[in-house]
């Protein structure tokens, strides 16, 4: 499995990162009910075992309970993990101490004292200028309470905005962390996977199995129903499914040539690209080890490119 480097020079993390939305939430994923802790504790050591201890959490994930589930996993083990959380830029915080308040919460769920990465949630800047908010960021990486620093969902624009201002401090900006999958290409044609190439940052794709759709289990056919609020998604309704109907037959043919799942076949799509790490949520031990599997082989140019066009209405 190759390891990457996030941006120009930052820390360098797994080619998969595991997504823990889920971990703790109930108004989305319906934590408690159909998985709760122990399921988690499992996904959490999986990862450990198969070698991709990199996780995405966020403050507001569970209110909190993503970041301190994965406190209570990471104190029983000795083997190296890393963290990427997130900033909630939100109304209320307006200066530049409330930055350094959220970062102090989120250490002390997480029980450690530094984080791999530390990002802006969303791209929010009535209350606190990026100015106060980047430069507040790099005080951070200069405490060493942060490695690095990314943002989430900005557009090409607010990235270079981002960047130039975290230039000046000598901290370059290491992520942009948006959603991108097969099909969600539309960071393709709005000039953010460009921009991230021209600046040297690295692209985290969140909702890399468009939520579960590219693992290939929810079918016209099949009796899976998925849970949570994607019960009212469209995407999930029968004609949602009928039209994503191509894309998945092509994931399972190639992946049978592989002995590889349709997931692992959608998530090596993003990975063989380069400077693209999927965060693949997951619940289940199962779900991380089959993720795990994204990495370490490569589709060939013509499967990739086959795939590129089955896709092509997901770019807009
Ligand atoms: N920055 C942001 O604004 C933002 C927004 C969204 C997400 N994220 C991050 O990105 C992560 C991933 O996004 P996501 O959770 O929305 O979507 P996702 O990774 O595309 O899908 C995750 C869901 O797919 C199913 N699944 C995962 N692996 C599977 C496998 N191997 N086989 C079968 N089913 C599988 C699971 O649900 P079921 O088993 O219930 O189907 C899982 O909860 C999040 O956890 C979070 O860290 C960030």
């Amino acid at each position: 499995m190759e390891n990457i480097t996030l941006g120009q020079n930052g820390p360098v993390v797994k080619p998969v990162c595991i997504g823990t939305w889920a971990w703790g939430d109930k108004l989305f994923w319906n934590y408690g009910n159909e998985y709760g802790p122990q399921e988690l504790q499992a996904a959490f050591e999986a990862a450990v075992e198969v070698g991709v201890a990199f996780f995405d959490t966020a403050e507001v994930y569970g209110f909190g309970v993503s970041e301190q589930l994965l406190g209570q996993f990471m104190h029983k083990t000795t083997q190296q993990v890393q963290i990427a959380t997130k900033y909630g830029p939100f109304p209320w915080r307006i200066t530049a101490q409330s930055v350094s308040d959220a970062l102090t919460e989120s250490l002390k769920r997480l029980q450690v004292p530094k984080v791999t990465l530390y990002q802006v949630h969303w791209p929010f800047t009535f209350f606190m200028s990026q100015e106060t908010l980047m430069n507040a960021l790099a005080d951070e990486v200069e405490r060493g309470r942060i490695e690095a620093v990314g943002v989430s969902n900005y557009s090409a624009e607010q990235m270079r905005a981002a960047q130039k201002i975290l230039t000046c401090r000598g901290v370059p900006l290491a992520v942009n962390q948006v959603r991108y999958s097969l099909l969600d290409r539309q960071i393709e044609t709005n000039g953010i996977l460009d921009a991230a190439r021209e600046l040297g940052v690295t692209i985290l794709a969140y909702s890399p199995l468009a939520q579960g759709l590219l693992s290939g289990k929810y079918t016209v056919n099949s009796s899976q129903t998925p849970s949570g609020g994607r019960k009212w998604d469209p995407r999930f309704s029968k004609q949602g499914l009928q039209k994503i109907e191509p894309v998945i037959s092509l994931l399972r043919q190639i992946g049978e040539k592989y002995d590889r799942t349709p997931a692992q076949v959608a998530l090596n799509w993003l990975v063989t690209q380069g400077n693209v790490i999927p965060i693949a949520g997951a619940k289940t031990a199962q779900q991380v080890r089959d993720n795990a599997g994204a990495a370490g082989w490569r589709l060939s140019d013509e499967e990739w490119a086959e795939l590129e066009k089955v896709s092509r209405p997901w770019r807009i």
